[in-house]
């Protein structure tokens, strides 16, 4: 949906207030930055050290991406976000100064650690974050924006560590490829490309929770798949409202109907700027703040004994 500029102003047209382009991968920028040093100190690298095919497969995605940025900002008024999926700080982060000469308004850092080695420790895992921040925040001065996941053992302190980072924005939550097993071929497959209604609540609690005590802007993703998600976001406290699956699903011009409905609520509680609504439910403001910490389904097991008959 974000691969050429024509895509991206269909976007605007039905009302997106930015776009956030596919991401470049960093293996495929780190790619680059290996050719570069080859030219730099020929002989470092035995020819066959690296393919070249695959390298030139790998240049052309990349001069094509920052194309995609420059012609997209000719022809759109709407913030283009670029987008990078790493992992690391390594090499790659220079690309995120030719993203910024490039013309990009701001640029998402997708960073999706699976802790799933048991060597690893929390203190590795939260050291790669700063450290990728940090790494970029010295090449660039657009804003950044940080996709994070919600596998941190302390996520509290870990958004709010992060928005003190001196970044933009916030994104909770990225979404991870799902994995399944199809038991008549007995494989490891993957499952549910496109998030659901139900997979709301994670960010929701999140964006609430954290909402007013963080120091950048917080963006709720996942899960928002029509105008009532978008606004319990904005009533939680998101400063912004990220969709993606749900233009998939219905087409682009969905945009105009969630927008609708979003208006017509408004007009409904007589309110005439999101700022009069936002962040009304966010923990802070609730009066009973536990409800969104409640995490065990005891009230919903002792509601429902009641009704037993025994
Ligand atoms: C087809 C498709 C392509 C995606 N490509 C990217 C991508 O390039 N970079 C990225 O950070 N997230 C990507 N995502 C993940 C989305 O940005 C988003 O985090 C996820 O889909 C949850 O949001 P949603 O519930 O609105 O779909 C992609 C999702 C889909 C369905």
């Amino acid at each position: 949906m974000t691969d050429k500029p024509e895509k991206i102003a269909e976007l605007e047209k039905y009302g997106a207030g930015a776009v956030v382009l596919k991401s470049i991968f960093e293996e495929e920028i780190t790619m680059e930055y290996e050719h570069m040093l080859k030219d730099e100190a020929p002989g470092r690298y035995k020819d066959d050290y690296l393919d070249y095919f695959d390298y030139r497969i790998k240049e052309v995605n990349l001069e094509n991406y920052l194309s995609l940025i420059i012609n997209a900002r000719k022809k759109v008024k709407i913030p283009v976000i670029a987008s990078i999926n790493c992992n690391t700080s390594h090499e790659w982060t220079y690309f995120a100064k030719r993203i910024e000469e490039a013309g990009a308004d701001a640029l998402e850092l997708n960073i999706f650690i699976l802790p799933s080695i048991i060597a690893q420790s929390a203190d590795n895992v939260e050291n790669t974050y700063l450290g990728i921040i940090q790494a970029v925040r010295n090449q660039v001065k657009i804003p950044i924006a940080v996709k994070m996941s919600y596998y941190f053992s302390n996520l509290a302190g870990m958004i709010a560590q992060l928005s003190r980072t001196n970044i933009a924005g916030l994104v909770l939550f990225n979404r991870s490829y799902s994995p399944d097993i199809d038991i008549e071929r007995m494989e490891v497959t993957s499952t549910n490309v496109f998030s659901s209604p139900r997979d709301l609540s994670i960010s929701l609690r999140w964006i609430a929770i954290m909402a007013n005590r963080v120091k950048c802007d917080l963006a709720a993703s996942t899960g928002v798949h029509d105008g009532s998600a978008v606004i319990k976001q904005l009533l939680a406290g998101a400063t912004a409202v990220q969709l993606v699956s749900a233009l998939y699903e219905n087409g682009m011009e969905y945009l105009e109907t969630m927008i609708r409905e979003l208006s017509e609520w408004m007009t409904y509680k007589n309110y005439e700027k999101i700022d009069q609504f936002r962040g009304l439910l966010s923990q802070e403001k609730q009066v009973n703040p536990a409800l969104f910490e409640r995490i065990q389904f005891m009230k919903y097991f002792s509601d429902r004994d009641k009704n037993i008959v025994r």
